[in-house]
């Protein structure tokens, strides 16, 4: 494999950050510069990785505006971010690069905002050159435009036994083939033996990938508590089996 570049999305609270972490450390282990983006407004992926500290991109007020403003109030398309995920990233102990996008107020959807088309650039320059790129998004993956969707080999959906999340699941997939993300897979967390956790199975099987069931596991609550970064205590074994599984994809 030489390179990976994933989106994670999925309902709030279903294990994104936990799925984006946990794949950050594995890919780490093995060798891979592993680049990891907290696109997420309630930024949760830095203390899952156990870093503090971090700058959010959306804060970089006057570099913002020094290099997506020209004359006229036009911006730029292309402003230069090739330094950015460098200077304004924190590298963890297993040397995974954090880097945190950060909210922007925003003028509703496709906003073009300087902001909105600094943090696109950034994205896009990450997709084009990072190494593994692992992306903590939101249900709502609008700050993927469709040039960086183009980079994204996989959209990984996360859900949890419950129609709420299968809900949210379909909404994903209709934005991601929208924007031209054609590869969707989808991870089953919190998973409990019941039959109504796989009645979700049998719908994900049906109509998706399935990449892999990952147990409800005690360990991932009490280190969420304690903050401590959830593979420091966790059984990584169902998150290897689907980091195997992407890598699969990809081939
Ligand atoms: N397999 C699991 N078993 C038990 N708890 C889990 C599991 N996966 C995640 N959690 C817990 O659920 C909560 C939300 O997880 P998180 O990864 O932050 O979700 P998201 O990023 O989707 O909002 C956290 O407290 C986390 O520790
Ligand atoms: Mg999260």
């Amino acid at each position: 494999m030489s390179s990976i570049k994933l989106a994670i999305s999925g309902k709030g609270g279903v294990g994104k950050t936990t799925l984006a972490a946990n794949l950050s450390y594995i890919f780490a282990k093995e060798g891979y510069s592993v680049t990891a983006i907290d696109c997420d407004s309630s930024i949760n992926l830095p203390s899952a990785l156990g870093v503090n500290n971090v700058t959010p991109l959306s804060s970089l007020r006057k570099i913002i505006e020094e290099r997506v403003k020209m004359p006229f109030g036009v911006f730029r398309y292309n402003p230069k971010v090739d330094d950015i995920i460098e200077r304004y990233s924190a590298k963890n102990e297993f040397g995974i690069k954090v880097v945190v996008l950060g909210t922007i107020e925003k003028g509703g959807e496709g906003c073009f905002c300087p902001e909105s088309a600094f943090l696109r650039a950034v994205l896009r320059h990450a997709i084009f050159n990072e190494d593994v790129l692992i992306l903590d998004m939101e249900a709502g993956i609008e700050h993927l435009g469709r040039g960086t969707a183009k980079g994204v080999d996989i959209l990984v959906a996360v859900v949890e036994p419950g129609m709420r999340s299968i809900e949210t699941l379909r909404r994903i997939e209709k934005l991601s083939r929208d924007i031209g993300i054609d590869k969707i897979g989808v991870v089953v967390n919190k998973y409990i033996n019941n039959e109504s956790a796989d009645k979700i199975i049998k719908i994900v099987e049906k109509d998706y990938e399935l990449l892999g069931i990952i147990p409800y596991d005690l360990k991932l609550i009490e280190a969420d508590m304690n903050e401590i970064p959830p593979y420091k205590v966790c059984n990584l074994k169902p998150f290897e089996k689907i980091k195997d599984k992407l890598v699969k994809m990809v081939e």
